[in-house]
């Protein structure tokens, strides 16, 4: 299909400003007919403004009481109807663009099926800015990821030998998707959740980076039971590390020697 004139590119701004900017998404920004802005603080979005004299925010698009899914619908139609009218879009987004945000997902797709130029590029996640600070090495244990919410709404198989990191911890159990904070009964039901596999006092983090350089990273170690009562913003990530050490798979490591032996025995005949 040929593509048309009118494109969209979704860059990361990353968490912090002024650092985490790459020279690439910079230079798209600079470069954009408008640009459509989704940022953590109201002067990371004026450092924007100063990069492009068309900077739209899409903030206003949410509101408490209408569900997220309204909201990132308009996002999308608000961006590509500037798409269809030829012009160069970027959407500015927080972190990552691609990372637990699906509205730089959902119009790079609609673009393309429109046969507009879509394009991600990546930023430095609250994700990254967690394992530099907290010093975690995902490799090290494993690590999965998932949205509090549907971590509540779906049986999941969790490995309580491995990092577990919950993001939207703040709005955990809503099932309206149109709260802005969800209060301590939801929260105990996700303590519940996890006291299946965790025990009570089993030391959680909670982890805020830093979205201005004169701000320092929260990092704030407590029991699960204590989560109950604890601050927590929508700008708040629950880290929860290991409980139980690895167990070897016996069965497989001794296939994977016999293996090993085997191709021993080829070597000398
Ligand atoms: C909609 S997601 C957006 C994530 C973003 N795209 C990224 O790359 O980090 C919002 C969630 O990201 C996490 N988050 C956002 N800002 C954060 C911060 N300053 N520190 C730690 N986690 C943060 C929280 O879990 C929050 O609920």
């Amino acid at each position: 299909m040929n593509e048309q004139q009118g494109s969209i590119v979704c860059v990361g701004v990353g968490m912090t400003l002024g650092s985490h900017l790459s020279p690439l998404s910079r230079s798209y920004i600079e470069q954009a007919d408008v640009v459509f802005s989704l940022v953590s603080d109201g002067l990371v979005e004026q450092w924007i403004g100063q990069m492009n004299p068309d900077v739209r925010s899409l903030q206003p698009y949410y509101h408490e009481g209408t569900s997220r899914l309204v909201s990132y619908n308009a996002m999308v139609a608000a961006m590509i109807a500037e798409v269809k009218a030829g012009k160069k879009v970027v959407g500015a987004f927080y972190g990552h663009p691609g990372v637990f945000a699906c509205v730089p997902h959902k119009v790079i797709e609609q673009a393309r099926a429109l046969g507009y130029y879509g394009k991600m590029e990546p930023g430095i996640s609250a994700e990254d800015c967690l394992f530099s600070d907290l010093a975690i090495d995902p490799g090290q244990f494993g690590c999965s990821h998932f949205e509090a919410s549907q971590f509540m709404f779906y049986k999941r198989i969790i490995d309580p030998s491995a990092y577990l990191i919950l993001w939207q911890v703040g709005i955990a159990g809503d099932l309206s998707l149109s709260k802005f904070s969800t209060g301590e009964s939801y929260r105990q039901v996700l303590i519940d959740i996890l006291s299946l596999h965790y025990p009570k006092d089993h030391q959680v983090i909670l982890y805020e980076a830093p979205t201005l350089p004169i701000h320092s990273h929260r990092i704030e170690s407590l029991p699960l039971s204590s989560l109950l009562h604890a601050e927590i913003h929508g700008y708040t990530t629950l880290v929860i590390p290991p409980c139980q050490e690895l167990i070897r798979n016996m069965e497989v490591l001794q296939r994977l020697d016999a293996i090993d032996k085997d191709h021993k025995n080829i070597k000398l005949v």
